[in-house]
């Protein structure tokens, strides 16, 4: 008689569940492959997040310029600067007296190439538009029709130091640097009449030339 414990022999059961284990340990590719530490689970939501601050900082951003942009750009400009309407073609008579524009700051002739004295139309014929602002220091020229420089009556005359110029702005006495500046006209089908007043061009000996035929 032997007191020695015998160890049960292994079952068929048992040792199929032996094979299993050894096999998931013995093969990786058993591990899933979505297992994610919590470190980088982390890590992940602190971009997440950082990326999310940033993309909406840009897009306010974007947003604030563009409206600012939005708010600059100039919409129905009007008055000086802007176009100002003039009135029509046949407002203004060939040879007439200068008409005054005060929101467009501008005189209007219709120039008569038959007035020929000294301070006439040197030969323009058609509309001319002549900003008032003495090219001098600025002061507001007027037409004086009743003026008289070396015998001849009509003339625009500034009044802040004696610049004095033809019909169609020419400088002919005076301490000015030129003559007086010119706005670009538009006459449309209608005889309607529009001056650029944004469109100066310096004056000069040629502003008859300027003259838009009517
Ligand atoms: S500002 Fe006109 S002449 Fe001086």
């Amino acid at each position: 008689m032997t007191n020695e414990t015998q160890t049960p022999a292994p079952t068929d059961a048992w040792r199929a569940a032996l094979a299993t284990r050894k096999t998931e340990v013995a093969n990786p590719a058993a591990i899933p492959a979505t297992a994610v530490s919590p470190v980088d689970q982390d890590v992940s939501r602190r971009t997440f997040i950082r990326a999310s601050f940033w993309g909406g900082l840009g897009v306010t951003l974007l947003g604030s310029v563009g409206l600012f942009l939005d708010f600059l750009y100039p919409r129905n400009v009007r008055g000086f600067g802007g176009p100002v309407p003039a009135g029509k073609v046949t407002d203004f008579v060939k040879g007439g007296e200068p008409k005054h524009n005060a929101e467009g700051q501008f005189w209007m002739a219709n120039l008569d190439p038959a007035e020929t004295r000294a301070g006439g139309s040197a030969g323009a014929d058609g509309l001319l538009a002549l900003w008032r602002k003495c090219p001098h220091l600025g002061c507001t020229v007027p037409w004086r029709g009743t003026f008289d420089f070396e015998g001849d009556k009509g003339w625009y005359r500034c009044p802040c130091h004696g610049s004095t110029y033809t019909k169609t702005g020419v400088r002919v006495f005076g301490p000015a640097p030129r003559s007086m500046d010119t706005m670009l006209i538009e006459i449309d089908e209608a005889g309607n009449i529009t001056v650029q007043t944004g469109s100066i061009t310096p004056g000069g000996p040629d502003n008859p030339t300027r003259a838009v035929k009517v």
